[in-house]
């Protein structure tokens, strides 16, 4: 999608559609939209009145070629509540506009922000809600109607003077949401054409192109940096596993400066292995990778957006397979930080290669860390689809990290990692488990078990299970990977050490 921002006066505005946005019971009888409503000689006021134009968040009112307009269609969407709008609605509004456009052959659009939106945060939210709704997983699809997508859209109502936020936001948002649909394309990739060498080789090829530093280890060097974690998931697939490192420098780096480290778990499929996954729904086990993508689509927008800390992406990859050579129920495995685990089940693979991941971020220098994984069935039943559950083991870390997951939209939630529950993946041969003994609690004690492995490090978990993938198409959002995760650790890793806060 090609942006322009546009200054020219309404009626002139040309495009196949000219999106805006009105809020519930409001009357055009102010500003932008008294002079839209002129434009179309009191046709919104008409509407309004006639109870069409609800402006009920994301209702849709749509007009053909309104008189006074060189634009052939108007679109209105609905804004809910006016005390309830942030960017957060804005770029949902904008995004239902694209989708719902086109589906009509649309190609050109114009939006119209609101006066109190012409800011770079606004014009962000906007480009990005754009881009993302026009992202579609019809890779496969042989009979895929060609170019059925909005090709160019243009950011209507910036006066000249409010043209630079304009510019800035759209520069943004355009880089982090072609970095969130890039992590979409990995997630929605099956695994026969994403296995964990694939998605190195993507990773390594987005790194070149961005101007990162990358690193992949191979089996033979994953044996001798003594991943027993990662290769025990590994070892029962033909399929060898593989440990990406992404690497952002800043320019000037001040010596004990800190370093975000960004771990991600990659299964590229997940069967469970020998504790196999019943066969309802395991095709879905192809986004077990959705935590690495996060990690690999945020670095691509890192790169492009240069922060002032250096950032390391690590991210163990591999399939979790029965067959003769895969690890058992019971096997007790020796982790790259000496810990051993009793593999109690062998479905709980995630936490095995984020122990070797974390370990391995660690001896790289990261003093702050975040992982993202889909990680477990509990945490769905504990937040559905709705939100992400987050787990810190430092307060201020954490709250920086939720600050940045509301400045981006994503819905995140955090959750308890008392000391009580250590006990609870205490192994009778082992230094710990991988599971927890007793009821309850599933997403809590996987978390558990990855703090095992961070030590002093700050460290926040994302279980990202119940959020990474959308089982239906929404009015805003493709169905398929949804990226998430990207934004917010953009967000945060672009304010992270700026200010000097994470100075430790
Ligand atoms: N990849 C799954 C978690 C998952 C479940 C992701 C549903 C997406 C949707 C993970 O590896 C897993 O299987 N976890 C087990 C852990 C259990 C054996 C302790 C689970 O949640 O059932
Ligand atoms: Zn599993
Ligand atoms: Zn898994």
């Amino acid at each position: 999608m090609e942006f322009t921002v546009d200054t020219r006066a309404l009626p002139k505005v040309e495009a196949e559609a000219l999106v805006t946005y009105a809020f519930e019971q409001e009357k055009p009888v102010e500003g932008i939209l008294a002079r839209l409503d002129e434009a179309v000689g009191g046709a919104l006021t008409k509407l309004a009145a006639s109870g069409e134009l609800t402006g009920k968040m994301l209702d849709t009112t749509l007009m053909y070629y309104p008189q006074g307009l060189a634009a052939q269609r108007l679109l209105i969407v609905g804004a809910g509540k006016k005390d309830k709008f942030g960017t957060a609605e804005l770029r949902r509004l904008a995004a239902t506009a694209v989708r719902a456009l086109k589906t009509r052959q649309v190609k050109s659009v114009a939006f119209l922000a609101r006066e109190s939106d012409r800011t770079a945060a606004s014009a962000q939210a906007i480009v990005e809600g754009m881009i993302l709704a026009n992202f579609d997983s019809d890779k496969y699809k042989t009979d895929k109607k060609p170019g059925n997508e909005i090709k160019t859209a243009a950011l209507a109502g910036w006066e000249e003077s409010s043209r630079a936020d304009a510019d800035q936001g759209l520069a943004r948002g355009r880089v982090i949401a072609e970095s969130q649909n890039f992590a979409r394309e990995l997630g929605n990739e099956p695994s026969n054409r994403l296995t964990p060498r694939m998605l190195a080789d993507r990773a390594a090829a987005m790194a070149r192109e961005a101007g990162l530093a990358v690193e992949v280890l191979d089996e033979k060097k994953i044996a001798d940096l003594k991943m027993g974690a990662l290769l025990s998931v590994a070892q029962g697939s033909v399929e060898p596993p593989r440990m990406i490192i992404i690497t952002y420098t800043p320019e000037k780096v001040n010596t004990g400066a800190p370093v975000l480290g960004l771990v991600g778990k990659a299964i590229t499929f997940d069967t469970g292995g020998i504790s196999i996954k019943p066969a309802n729904d395991m095709e879905k086990m192809k986004y077990d990778m959705c935590g690495g993508a996060a990690m690999i689509g945020a670095m691509r927008a890192i790169a492009a957006l240069k922060p002032s800390c250096k950032v390391i992406a690590v991210i163990p990859s591999s399939e979790n397979m029965p067959g003769g050579r895969a690890q058992k129920p019971g096997d007790v495995q020796i982790s790259m930080a000496g810990k051993s685990i009793e593999v109690i089940n062998t479905d709980a693979e995630g936490r095995l290669v984020l122990a070797d991941g974390i370990a391995y971020a660690k001896q790289l220098g990261c003093t702050h860390l975040v992982d993202a994984a889909t990680l477990t069935g509990a945490v769905v039943v504990a937040l559905a689809n709705v939100n992400v559950g987050v787990f810190g083991s430092d307060q201020a870390f954490t709250d920086q990290l939720l600050a940045s997951a509301k400045v981006a939209g994503e819905k995140m939630w955090p959750l308890p990692i008392d000391d009580e529950y250590r006990e609870m993946i205490k192994s009778g041969i082992a230094d710990i488990q991988n599971v927890g003994s007793g009821k309850g609690g599933g997403a809590i004690t996987a978390a558990m078990f990855i703090k095992e492995f961070t030590g002093d490090t700050p460290w926040i978990h994302l279980d990202i299970a119940g959020t990474a993938w959308q089982d239906d198409v929404k009015p805003w959002n493709a169905k398929g990977a949804t990226g998430v995760g990207v934004r917010t650790l953009v967000d945060l890793a672009m304010k992270f050490g700026s200010n000097g806060s994470n100075a430790k």
